[in-house]
């Protein structure tokens, strides 16, 4: 009996190319994933081609939906450069028309190359990064979100961790997203939050060996076609470092800031300090840094450690001139709730660590207002 897989294969060789041939000939489809029936693959095509290839990708996704036995399909349309002469440069973001009036010092303004646009209805897209792995940021993302939440604003999480989704663990979500209206996600709610990552979709043990464009339209997508609703603040986790492929995706999101995470010691710093830079070359304000994994009270005798240093960040931070946000311990219980997917500030709100994470929360949306960059609609509560 032909496997799901063979029947989706099969739909898709009745899907035309623009030039007339069936799909699965023309050399362009990745590898088809196939988990529980929801079933996700990419399109690679040449850049000047794209427009025309849409209606393809959207033939695509209906066909496979059509196969019984799917219950959600995801197709992303890659557009691969033509090198050399005629490859469109990458863009640079901008303030999304009409936002925030004040705007940043740094921001560009007006005949700039075209701006990611924003995403209806959500208000500020902020992004947690970090120049370095392992730093903490998906858990300062989460606990940051909740602190945010708390603070009464409607609060999403993206996981842009396309290569290492964390929020799966994190959140412990073990449920696949559903589809909407036939091609739009919705995302898992989470303590009252909409979350969204691409581990919802693909098993833990899939190799990820996607090329690079491949994860910039899964990102795209992940942010456009999925049931956002409405949200005052949306909180990106990045991938960890600062290379291309990270530019790339602080070009793809409309950002209105980004949140820098770092343990004390130089190394983590000096890749903070990279991280910085990265935004402040796409003209994304840094909204400041978070000193992770700072003292290290011993539950046992009380006695604090500061095993990585401590103040490295705060200093960082003053001396590039961006605002200190706080300093969250090394803590045990930060590290046992978070990898348990019960973050603190969600199941220990009374904690002294989920209130560190809430004073962060309050200085990140006051300098959201700093900017004038959340949409009118954020409340701010005296
Ligand atoms: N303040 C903290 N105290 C103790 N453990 C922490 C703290 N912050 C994070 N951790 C732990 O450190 C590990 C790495 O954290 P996390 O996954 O949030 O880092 P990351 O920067 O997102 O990593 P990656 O670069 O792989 O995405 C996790 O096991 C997490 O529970
Ligand atoms: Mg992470």
């Amino acid at each position: 009996m032909a496997s799901l897989k063979d029947d989706v294969v099969a739909a898709l060789g009745k899907v035309a190319s623009p030039d007339g041939k069936p799909l699965p000939q023309t050399g362009t489809l990745s590898d088809i994933v196939e988990t529980d029936g929801k079933v996700f693959f990419s399109v690679t095509v040449d850049a000047a081609a794209v427009q025309e290839w849409e209606a393809v990708r959207t033939r695509a996704e209906a066909s496979v939906r059509a196969v019984p036995g799917v219950k959600s399909v995801m197709v992303a349309l890659t557009a691969e450069r033509a090198g050399g002469a005629g490859a469109t440069p990458p863009r640079r973001p901008q303030m999304p028309p009409g936002g925030g009036a004040g705007g940043g010092p740094a921001r560009a303004s007006g005949g700039g190359p075209p701006s990611p646009a924003g995403i209806p209805g959500v208000g500020a897209i902020i992004a947690v990064a970090s120049g370095k792995g392992g730093v903490g940021k998906s858990t300062t993302a989460v606990n940051l979100a909740l602190g945010l939440r708390d603070l009464g604003l409607k609060v999403g999480i993206l996981d842009a961790d396309i290569y290492g989704p964390s929020m799966p663990k994190l959140l412990a979500i073990r449920e696949k997203p559903q589809t909407i209206g036939g091609n739009r996600l919705k995302p898992i709610e989470r303590h009252g939050m909409p979350v969204m990552s691409i581990g919802f979709l693909i098993d833990e043990e899939t190799p990820m060996i996607w090329r690079g464009p491949m994860v910039m339209s899964a990102l795209t997508q992940m942010l456009r076609e999925v049931e956002w609703g409405i949200l005052d603040v949306m909180v990106v986790d990045m991938p960890p470092g600062t290379g291309d492929a990270q530019l790339t995706m602080a070009q793809q999101v409309p950002l209105k800031g980004a949140v820098i995470v770092s343990t004390p010691q130089d190394l983590a710093l000096i890749d903070a300090r990279r991280g910085i830079a990265m935004f402040r070359r796409v003209n994304v304000p840094v909204l400041g840094i978070v000193e992770n994994m700072s003292t290290f009270v011993c539950p046992h005798c009380g006695k604090s450690s500061d095993i990585f240093g401590h103040g490295g960040a705060r200093h960082e931070a003053e001396r590039l001139g961006v605002p200190f946000l706080g300093e969250v311990p090394l803590d045990i219980g930060i590290r046992e709730k978070s990898d348990a997917g019960a973050p603190v500030v969600a199941t220990a709100p009374d904690s002294p660590h989920a209130q560190i994470y809430r004073d962060i929360a309050a200085r990140v949306r006051d300098g959201l207002q700093g900017e004038g960059r959340p949409a009118p609609k954020i409340v701010i509560e005296a």
